[in-house]
């Protein structure tokens, strides 16, 4: 599997030569989550740029839910996620990267990935696993189908962009459809200011609510969360994670490679330096998220 250095070393160059062509950068201060703001992921920049910031963070974040999940599983010879906002699949990543920790890399995948945007930069399949990737609105999907089949259900930093109507039918799907499995997990990572994480637990408390009356129960309190009481670069925790030093320069000092500031050593405006020169989240201080299992009630 790619390590997650390569992969961010790939999209960086992309970003550098996008830059390279003189471009003004001001689409980049989009990307913020400022006041609920979601940015246009449909560009492929923005994506770039996403990616660069986050997904090495997250990318950590999901290994440790799936060590969760794993460590409470009997089979691990064969696992099945549907992953709700899956983005580029970063969570695909993840669980293959906690697979390999506890050397079960014989343990085969099928991989459901629900995104609304058809991202680039997906994480290539790995032999013998079964991947699909479905574009479209995961509330009408889940309308669609006839049961539930998989042994997660895996809400990637996704939660919070789901509006109230589309959570309350994944909900009701929850509620009324078949669940084949007798215990399954639903993973959810949460924003990480208070306010955020709130309103993201009340949709936690929808998602059990719902499940519970389908004849499931859990003992996790919809507004328990894990997280890391220190703040250790990821790093130390995981060897495996090492930023690329060179998209990590990039990354930091992206107000300079604006052609504005390239002509006139000055931005465009003034809160230029602020929004593009943003370090990735490398530490575990903004980690937050819930790894629910259900079994069903006797
Ligand atoms: C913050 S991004 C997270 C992406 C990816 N999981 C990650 O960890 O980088 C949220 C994702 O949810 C997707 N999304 C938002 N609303 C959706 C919906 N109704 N149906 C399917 N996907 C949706 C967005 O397109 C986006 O890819």
């Amino acid at each position: 599997m790619i390590d997650i250095t390569q992969y961010l070393q790939g999209i960086y160059e992309d970003l550098q030569s996008y830059v390279d062509n003189d471009v003004c950068l001001c689409k980049f201060k989009e990307l913020n989550f400022e006041a609920g703001a979601i940015p246009d992921y449909t560009d492929i920049n923005i994506q770039q740029l996403y990616l660069l910031r986050y997904a090495f963070a997250y990318a950590f974040e999901y290994s440790r839910m799936y060590l969760d999940v794993l460590s409470q599983i009997d089979d691990t010879n064969h696992i099945s996620v549907t992953s709700v906002g899956c983005g580029s699949m970063i969570d695909y990543w993840s669980l293959i990267h906690a697979l390999e920790m506890k050397s079960k890399m014989d343990c085969s995948i099928r991989y459901v990935g629900i995104d609304i945007i058809d991202w680039n930069y997906k994480i290539p399949q790995r032999q013998n696993d079964e991947v699909h990737y479905l574009i479209g609105n995961a509330a009408d999907i889940f309308t669609n189908n006839s049961q539930f089949i998989s042994d997660v259900y895996f809400f990637p930093k996704s939660i919070s962009e789901f509006s109230d109507s589309e959570l309350n039918a994944m909900a009701n799907s929850f509620s009324s459809k078949k669940i084949q499995k007798n215990r399954f997990f639903v993973c959810i990572s949460l924003r990480e200011d208070q306010g955020s994480m709130d309103r993201d637990m009340q949709k936690t408390k929808c998602l059990i609510e719902a499940i519970s009356k389908n004849g499931f129960y859990t003992k996790w309190p919809y507004n328990r969360y894990a997280y890391y009481d220190c703040n250790d670069g990821i790093v130390s925790l995981d060897n495996d994670f090492q930023y690329p030093q060179g998209a990590l320069q990039f990354v930091t000092n992206l107000n300079m490679e604006c052609v504005n500031y390239k002509i006139q050593e000055m931005n465009c405006q003034s809160d230029c330096q602020k929004y593009l020169s943003r370090w990735p989240i490398l530490r575990v201080k903004h980690i937050r998220y819930q790894v629910i299992m259900f079994e069903r009630m006797s």
